[in-house]
């Protein structure tokens, strides 16, 4: 079972529990142990390293007498000493490397189950980078029934259903749809060893990104052969889960060490600057001339050590809601993985789906690449579709100030719209106008100031288009706004609508603000607190991210004023009563609901007659409330009858 305890757009942390009954928490990875090679022993992975979970290959295994017969007689877990979930692979890999294996699939899924395998691997077959689409998709058919196959032999065991399909997005896309119906517990996505080797990393991206669209999102993502530390943050922003790496033992008999940055050789190093436990109180000469074992053991130790700092880290920044800034950072270390950072911009769709609607800290700026996060098409499109300008005329303002731009423009705002000009900045977001200023992620990001040229040319490229779309009258500068302008204007009423119908579309903002309309603002800040309409409390402004909280007046406007399925999720009569008490909704309850909903997101939960009966914000996107038979899709504020 794998359940979600925290996300950060497609990455999450997960707690999976194995049918054994084992537990480990994700993003993790499955160290390889080498049956006949002990380089680090599994006992000290555990208990040292914290590894929780290991992979071996149960086709050497079978192939080995002496192992076979122990592994059979007393169970893996005791032959290798390894309390955690063990997870075997089954001799595609060695199909891949060595040509054919003399087994079936058949008698390798038996072979697992006698010895014990916390989770067990179908015998799928490798599809090579340079396969042609023909040869993949016959073999994409043979992997399938063989998985089928391994679901109904399966028994207590849990299977690693690998979707294949070389570098065809298609076939990938597909492959994975077919595998989310089939009763497996583990999406490996297999056949992306050459590119890593490769360097092929822009297409490692595609292979990823397409599998991710069809895979079940209520299962953990394996990459299957994926372990450098310089790949984690990547492989965890685009939703994979599992990792496993034989490297940290492999590269260490070469005498190369890993390091977030690269895998470096001993013999070429200037300097041995870890810290590691293993490093720590070695120099490089001492290192050099170690015992042949020693070293070896000494260098695994290092890699490993390299490889759960970074499975620390990626855990903390997605509990931070930051995966996208480490991921941003790591790209830099090589040219290859920057390029793929770039294509990741074709997913911005898909990614956006997962992106929340806001966050705790502020965005950090990396470089261009940061303009390509979902984060900034979600504005664009919103303030393309959402945006209402209040006057023909606009003022246009840089970006050089300091944040929220209401603040040190204020009065500089004040005089523009006096003059009857809208103010605008021409900012790195694109144009934001100065009703908007202080919500998500707008107020909460910061960009050096001193721009480089992509990000200059682009956001005066999207503030032009903009302008033209509006059919704006009249352009002018921030210093040829004339002084002696009459206009009358209610800033904070400007603010307040402009801000409902960027986060809850026209329709539903007119419903909200109507008059009379009359609004609580904080005596100390001057901020818009509550919005009263017609004598309703119906929103409440957040001062962290400037974004509303629904009330279930407003949620009841909404419904009458904007049809199904708008903002909507919509329950079974049993979990109606619970929902109106304030009880989170839960996946398995919803029926209904609006397609275009983002986690974070302020949503109406209703009943069948589409009367509201709670408000709260979403915890799960559309797809994965359709997907998944466990998890909390809205996290419930307050229900009908608790107001
Ligand atoms: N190890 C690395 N890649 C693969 C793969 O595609 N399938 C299996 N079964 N094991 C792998
Ligand atoms: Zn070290």
């Amino acid at each position: 079972m794998f359940e979600i305890i925290r996300r950060d757009g497609l990455a999450r942390i997960g707690k999976f529990t194995t049918n054994s009954g084992r537990t480990m928490e994700t993003p993790a990875l499955f160290p390889v142990i080498n049956p006949k090679i002990n380089t680090v022993p599994a006992r000290e992975l555990y208990d040292k390293f914290g590894f929780k979970s290991l992979i071996t290959n149960s086709y050497i295994i079978k192939n080995t007498p002496e192992l076979k017969e122990k592994a059979q007689a007393v169970g893996l877990h005791e032959m290798l000493d390894f309390p955690g979930i063990i997870m075997t692979d089954s001799g595609t890999f060695q199909s891949h490397m060595y040509g054919e294996v003399k087994l079936t699939n058949e008698e390798i899924i038996e072979f697992q189950k006698s010895i014990g395998t916390d989770i067990g691997t179908v015998l799928d077959i490798f599809t090579e980078p340079y396969w042609t689409k023909e040869q993949t998709a016959e073999s994409i058919e043979v992997t399938l029934e063989r998985t089928q196959k391994a679901c109904e032999m399966k028994g207590e065991m849990m299977i690693n259903g690998v979707a294949q399909g070389s570098i065809y997005t298609d076939l990938r896309e597909s492959c994975a749809r077919r595998m989310a119906t089939m009763d497996i517990d583990v999406h490996p996505i297999g056949g992306v060893v050459p590119l890593m080797e490769q360097y092929r990393y822009a297409e490692l991206v595609d292979v990823i990104m397409s599998s991710k669209k069809g895979l079940n999102p209520n299962r953990p993502v394996h990459l299957f052969g994926a372990g450098h530390p310089m790949i984690l943050a990547f492989a965890a922003l685009m939703g994979c889960d599992f990792f496993d790496s034989a490297s940290y033992a492999k590269f260490a008999r070469d005498e190369r060490m890993m390091f977030v940055d690269g895998t470096f050789r001993l013999a070429e190093m200037e300097s041995l600057d870890c810290n590691c436990p293993a490093c720590r109180g070695h120099t490089l000469e001492e290192l050099r001339k170690m015992e042949k074992g020693k070293k070896t053991k000494l260098i695994a130790e290092h890699n490993l050590y390299q490889i759960t700092q970074e499975l620390n880290l990626v855990r903390r920044y997605i509990r931070e809601g930051r995966l996208w800034e480490l991921a941003e950072l790591r790209c830099r270390a090589h040219p290859a993985l920057l390029e793929a950072l770039r294509k990741l911009k074709d997913y911005q769709d898909v990614m956006e789906q997962y992106d929340p609607i806001s966050r705790d800290g502020a965005i950090f700026y990396t470089g261009p690449e940061t303009r390509n996060r979902p984060v900034f098409k979600r504005y664009l499109d919103r303030l393309g579709t959402r945006y209402v300008l209040p006057t023909d005329k606009v003022a246009l303002f840089e970006d050089n100030h300091g944040k929220p731009y209401s603040r040190p423009y204020e009065q500089d705002f004040d005089k523009a719209r006096r003059a009857g000009y809208t103010p605008i900045v021409v900012a790195p977001f694109g144009p934001v106008p100065a009703e908007l200023d202080e919500l998500y992620p707008l107020a909460q990001s910061l960009f050096p100031q001193i721009p480089d040229m992509e990000t200059e040319t682009e956001s005066e490229r999207l503030t032009y288009q903009f302008l033209s779309m509006m059919g704006v009258k009249e352009v002018i500068l921030q210093d040829q706004i004339p002084d002696d302008g009459t206009e009358e204007f209610d800033a904070n009423m400007l603010r307040a609508k402009a801000v409902a119908r960027y986060q809850f579309g026209i329709e539903a903002a007119d419903a909200l603000f109507r008059e009379p309309v009359e609004l609580v603002t904080s005596k100390k800040t001057g901020k818009i607190r509550n919005v009263i309409s017609d004598g309703e409390h119906v929103l409440s402004m957040r001062a962290g991210d400037g974004l509303y909280t629904l009330k279930l007046e407003g949620a009841k406007r909404i419904t009458q004023a904007v049809p199904k399925p708008h903002m909507r999720v919509q329950v079974m009569d049993d979990a109606v009563p619970f929902a109106a008490q304030g009880r989170n909704v839960f996946a398995q309850f919803v029926t209904e609901c609006d397609p275009e909903i983002r986690t974070m997101e302020e949503v109406i939960v209703t009943d069948k007659d589409d009367n509201p009966i709670a408000t709260g914000r979403a915890f799960l996107v559309p797809f994965e409330i359709e997907q998944m038979k466990k998890g909390m899709a809205v996290k419930v504020r307050s229900g009908s009858s608790d107001e």
